[in-house]
């Protein structure tokens, strides 16, 4: 069993476990149980860290656990040869750094009697941050170790770690792109890799030549979903409206093929979604879909209706255009906008009620409703609601 530790947006998270790994529970609000041999941290844009769990200990304050963790490693550690670094997160306790720290302490003072010599990284927070994580290693060999420590509703879990988000990586594929484009805004690696997720686990079409599943994305952008994609092996297909935006997509995928030393299977060409013939195979469609304008306020309510008219009309268009054309069951992921207003509260696409009317139904999930795969920053006004379809 593993566990989990959900990005800032557990739902979302939780969606994408959920379609990749299958049996997947809620443990906490911030954590996920995963019945799997191993998590690829590496494929999952939503989930900050994951780990083996070692022990489930009833109870639900930070003594219980900390007892448990020296008597437990104590004996596990004693007589060990090397060096250990240990890290611990503990999440979902009201303890401080200070209190976590200090059962490291213990612990190191008790294996230093039977021989073994423990480094214990500082605690700035109660949570190692993933940075601290990945560039200490932990959990990528075995003597550089992270506890997990997650407080859930039926109590304890102690997990050993076996990787955090490389969060220097993802900044670099998003920030080195020579082409970047703020106007169509640029969708965060992470939450290309979400979407491409949330498609489930993809084969190839066995009609087709291409022995590979490709993906399209029929408003491709600057190519942050193809280049994600890409990076999963998954043979790529990129269209977009305007002739900029797919040289910048064939500029940037030919950028991380250099870089990471890929040969990626890319088709890119200029076409309007709503009356586009794609070339098949397609075996599953991820898209940011147009957003509409971007906006730093809430926008007067007749622009709202002018700018909520004109974006339902093309993605509604769009998935009629695309309905005729793909094979049943072929998932479709999709991002439209929705508006926050000063209260809060979001307006929708009218279209995110009419999916069966146009050719989909919503991929139904244990942990999650639909209407919570909502994905915003507080400081946004344009909310991406991602809409998880299968083609009926
Ligand atoms: C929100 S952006 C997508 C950004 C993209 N995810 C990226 O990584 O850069 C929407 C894109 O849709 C394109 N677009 C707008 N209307 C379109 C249409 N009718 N057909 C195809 N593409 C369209 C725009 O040119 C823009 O590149």
């Amino acid at each position: 069993m593993h566990i989990a530790i959900l990005g800032r947006q557990p739902a979302i998270s939780i969606a994408e476990l959920e379609r990749v790994y299958g049996d997947v529970s809620w443990f906490s609000e911030i954590s996920a149980l995963v019945n799997a041999d191993y998590i690829d941290i590496t494929r999952l844009g939503g989930s900050q860290k994951a780990g083996t769990v070692v022990l489930q200990v009833p109870g639900r304050d930070w003594r219980t656990a900390s007892m448990k963790i020296v008597q437990h490693y104590s004996g596990a550690w004693a007589h060990k040869e090397g060096k250990i670094t240990l890290g611990i997160s503990a999440y979902g306790f009201n303890e401080g750094p200070r209190d976590i720290q200090k059962t490291g302490l213990v612990l190191k003072s008790k294996l230093k009697s039977t021989g073994t010599s423990l480094r214990l990284i500082p605690n700035q927070e109660s949570v190692l941050s993933t940075a601290t994580s990945h560039h200490n290693k932990l959990g990528l060999s075995d003597n550089k170790v992270e506890l997990i420590v997650v407080k859930g509703q039926s109590g304890i879990i102690i997990a050993e770690s076996t990787g955090a988000q490389n969060i220097t990586a993802l900044a670099a594929r998003d920030q080195g792109r020579p082409k970047r484009d703020a106007f169509v805004g640029m969708l965060p690696p992470k939450l290309a890799q979400i979407m491409i997720n949330l498609a489930g686990p993809l084969t190839a079409d066995p009609d087709a030549e291409l022995k590979q599943p490709r993906i399209l994305d029929p408003f491709c952008g600057t190519g942050v979903i193809l280049q994600e994609a890409g990076l999963m092996r998954y043979a790529v297909y990129g269209t977009d409206l305007v002739e900029k935006m797919i040289d910048f997509s064939r500029t940037n995928l030919k950028w991380i093929q250099e870089k990471d030393n890929l040969d990626l299977n890319v088709t890119l060409q200029v076409g309007d979604a709503m009356t586009t013939t794609w070339d098949m195979p397609i075996d599953a469609v991820i898209a940011e879909g147009y957003l509409g304008q971007p906006f730093s306020a809430p926008p007067s309510n007749s622009k709202l209706v002018e700018v909520r008219g004109n974006t339902n009309h093309i993605l509604s268009e769009f998935l009629k255009n695309l309905a005729n054309q793909i094979k049943p069951g072929t998932p479709v992921v999709l991002a439209v906008p929705a508006w926050k207003d000063i209260d809060g509260r979001f307006t929708h696409l009218p279209l995110i009620t009419k999916v069966d009317e146009l050719g989909y139904e919503y991929i139904q999930m244990r942990n999650v409703r639909p209407d919570q795969l909502l994905y915003f920053r507080p400081d946004q006004i344009v909310a991406r609601e991602i809409l998880v379809l299968v083609k009926k």
